[in-house]
């Protein structure tokens, strides 16, 4: 259960503060994220997971 910590806090991170500012010290890693299917995952960028989620109940209550 040693993962347990990130597999909580590091969405909360990425999601409470500016991605670019993990450029700043991890620059290599920024980068292959940045080129990532990872990336373009979201449902901004991913127009299926867009289509889905647009259906989906929780987003009638505001939640993801
Ligand atoms: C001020 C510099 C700095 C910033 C900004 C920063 N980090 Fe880090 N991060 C470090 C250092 C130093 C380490 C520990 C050394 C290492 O594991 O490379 C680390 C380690 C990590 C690790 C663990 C890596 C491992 O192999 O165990 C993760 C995951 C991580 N950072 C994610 C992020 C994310 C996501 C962001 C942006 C929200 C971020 N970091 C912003 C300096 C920073």
């Amino acid at each position: 259960m040693r993962l347990l910590p990130i597999a909580v806090l590091l969405p909360i991170m990425v999601n409470s503060s500016d991605l670019n500012s993990c450029n700043r010290c991890h620059p290599i890693i920024y980068s292959e994220f940045e080129q990532s299917m990872h990336k373009k995952s979201t449902i901004k960028d991913d127009k299926i997971h867009q289509a889905v989620w647009n259906k989906h109940p929780l987003k009638a209550k505001g939640e993801y």
